[in-house]
């Protein structure tokens, strides 16, 4: 099944370059944005654009949608799945994609659901790894940082128990991989180890996977003050790495990827989010083109 979008990923990739397509032409995608985004929102906007399809969106839905009424997420989409193809959705509540979807006439696109998941972003990782090392089996692949409310990181973890990978999960200890996660990656018999050393993780590591210290999920200010400036790589450290590896980041970075580390060849984090935008024009060709196109 990846195989087959890996392929639309590399079609898309074309499609990007030369000319863009008609192939959703009067599909509209409508994007609900309950929290910012950059990257998400504008790659899933231009995917579409780029396919002929049109795009309305609600960038700060709180405010300008009438959320800020009283509206309930339920009613809001059962009306905007009467206007739209496909409803891209950002929520700072877990859960909220999923109750979305109960509801809508049409698909729900999970773009981020407070600290629960974020699916698309964890297919363009997941691309990017193999990209980067032309393989996804019998890697090892070291996620650092916010551990605990970090959804790309969990969406990331569910999805490579698919694939023979072993996990090194580095965060300071009050912000460590939920358990839930953890009992996910042991039934599915993947091997990981728990530490708080980045530069240990660094040496046998084929994927750095760096996250933000995900500042609004935290109740105690303080508690984000003691952690935000746990990890920083530099591209000195980077000397006990593989020759051949990667560094990853979702992005935004704040100060956990110094910017000296952006001219090392192994930096992919830029690579990884144009990946995004093919990722999410397959996804949309996949889930909205007509029968036999
Ligand atoms: C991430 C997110 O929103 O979860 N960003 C993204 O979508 N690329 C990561 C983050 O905000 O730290």
């Amino acid at each position: 099944m990846v195989r087959v979008l890996f392929r639309r990923i590399e079609e898309m990739k074309t499609v990007a370059k030369l000319h863009g397509s008609q192939l959703l032409a009067n599909k509209v995608l409508v994007s609900l944005f309950y929290e910012p985004s950059t990257r998400t929102r504008l790659s899933h906007e231009a995917a579409m654009k780029l396919l002929g399809g049109h795009v309305i969106s609600t960038e700060n839905a709180s405010e300008f949608s009438s959320t800020a009424k009283g509206e309930t997420l339920e009613d809001t989409i059962r009306v905007i799945s009467g206007y739209a193809s496909v409803i891209v959705l950002r929520h700072k509540e877990e859960g909220a994609a999923q109750r979305a979807a109960t509801i809508s006439k049409v698909p729900i696109i999970n773009a981020g659901d407070g600290r629960g998941e974020h699916p698309t972003q964890a297919l363009t990782d997941l691309y990017t790894i193999y990209d980067e090392l032309k393989t996804l089996d019998g890697i090892t692949i070291a996620m650092v940082g916010d551990l605990k409310h970090g959804r790309t990181i969990h969406s990331l973890a569910k999805l490579l128990c698919h694939y023979k990978a072993q996990l090194i999960l580095v965060a300071p200890d009050n912000l460590r991989m939920p358990s839930v996660i953890k009992a996910v990656l042991s039934r599915a018999g993947i091997e990981f180890e728990e530490m708080t050393d980045l530069l240990r993780a660094l040496t046998y590591a084929d994927i750095v996977y760096m996250t933000r210290i995900q500042k609004e999920r935290f109740v105690d200010p303080e508690e984000y003050e003691r952690s935000k400036n746990t990890y920083e790589l530099r591209a000195a450290m980077l000397e006990m790495a593989k020759p051949k590896m990667a560094v990853m980041h979702p992005l935004p970075r704040i100060s956990e990827i110094h910017r000296d580390v952006d001219d090392d060849p192994r930096a992919a984090y830029f690579r990884q989010s144009e990946n995004g935008l093919y990722v999410r024009m397959a996804l949309l060709a996949e889930m909205l083109r007509p029968n036999g196109k």
